[in-house]
């Protein structure tokens, strides 16, 4: 098989991290570049001893020119705002470019704006696809740039599209009442995710005012042709890796539990990382850590006309490093699940 030569921006990251664990093993790539401004010089094992013996890269910068005489294709994994000061300058030298940040996802820049900070590269946006492969697996193919979406969003989005695209979703009844382990912020030290801030504790953060919130909504008025609004809460618990979604919502029309079962086994159909528990069966992180599975289950309640779906995915795996690797290997022409066959963690 030939080996695509990839640079990762931000190696030393969480994302970035994953990103190296992930494709130092998939069989369609070679790592030729990872760079980090906290360990330039070093080689990658010894910062992280856990991939000794199979990766001793030397973390190196991220100028274009560098990066261009490496590698063909470009993982950022580095936080909004650089992401779009680097993509503009690799995507000049013929690199293609997978970016977790949130810089690619919107098709609209005012809404991106709206949330973030001024867009310095919105000539991209027409171009670029919000890389949920199970929604848009057929743009991403053969892309140059592609917008890996956010943690959250995976989850509450895959939980929910059927519903929309059915009609099913009466579109301002979305509550996403989601969970995230740690890891969901980044490897830097901070104090209000350093260890006795966070163990032995469960808190909610940013009410009605995290950035997720209109990337879900987008994808789901899409999905659902008119504005479906989400409440969204997310929460911090003490652990590393993780999030479950706990999705309300209330139906447009009575429908029991099994037909719904049906309707979303239908839509995922072909869709090999969207696992639909049975009934009586409920999603855990800790069924999905380390892999790029999203597990589902629902609920309906007859007498509210409500339903309720949990959803279950790794941060660092869906929510990031994995989903980047699905659309990689889809923008090269790869089979959707080369090197993402890694089985979760047991316990
Ligand atoms: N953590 C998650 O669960 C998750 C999920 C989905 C998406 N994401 C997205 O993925 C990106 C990385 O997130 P993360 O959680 O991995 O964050 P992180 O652990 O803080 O890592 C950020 C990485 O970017 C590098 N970096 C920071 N500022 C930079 C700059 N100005 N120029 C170049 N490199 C810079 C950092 O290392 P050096 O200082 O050594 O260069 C580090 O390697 C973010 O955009 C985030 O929103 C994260």
């Amino acid at each position: 098989m030939k080996k695509i030569k990839v640079a990762i921006i931000g190696a030393s990251g969480y994302a970035g991290l994953e990103l190296v664990r992930l494709l130092a093993r998939h069989p369609g790539c070679e790592l030729a570049a990872l760079t980090s401004l906290e360990y330039p010089g070093r080689t990658f094992d010894q910062v992280f001893p856990a991939l000794a013996g199979l990766v001793n890269l030397p973390f190196s910068g991220a100028a274009p020119e560098e990066i261009a005489a490496r590698a063909e294709v470009v993982f950022t994994a580095v936080p909004h705002q650089a992401a779009m000061g680097m993509i503009p300058g690799y995507l000049e030298k013929g690199l293609k470019v997978v970016d977790l940040s949130a810089d690619f996802r919107f098709k609209d820049a005012a809404l991106y704006e709206k949330w973030y900070q001024a867009h310095t590269a919105q000539n991209l946006l027409k171009e670029t696809v919000y890389g949920l492969p199970e929604l848009h697996r057929e743009e991403v193919r053969g892309k140059r740039l592609v917008g890996n979406p956010g943690c959250y969003p995976t989850c509450v989005i895959l939980g929910l599209a059927p519903l929309a695209q059915a009609g099913l979703l009466q579109p301002d009844s979305v509550i996403a009442d989601c969970k995230s382990g740690v890891s969901g912020a980044g490897r830097q030290a901070l104090l209000g995710i350093s260890f006795c801030e966070v163990n032995d504790g469960f808190r909610a953060y940013k009410v009605l005012e995290h950035r997720h919130t209109p990337e879900m909504e987008q994808e789901l008025s899409a999905l659902a042709g008119t504005r479906v609004k989400v409440t969204f809460t997310p929460h911090l618990v003490p652990m590393s890796r993780g999030i479950l979604g706990t999705l309300y919502a209330g139906l447009t029309e009575s429908r029991a539990e099994e037909e719904l079962r049906e309707l979303y086994r239908r839509f995922y159909q072909g869709r090999p990382f969207v696992r639909l528990h049975p009934a009586g069966r409920l999603p855990d992180t800790r069924d999905v850590r380390g892999s790029n599975f999203c597990d589902l289950a629902l609920r309906v309640d007859p007498e509210s006309r409500r339903v309720i779906v949990l959803s279950a995915i790794d941060n660092l795996t869906k929510g990031a490093a994995g989903q980047a690797v699905q659309n990689f290997n889809l923008m090269l022409g790869f089979p959707e699940t080369l090197g993402l066959e890694v089985a979760p963690f047991i316990p």
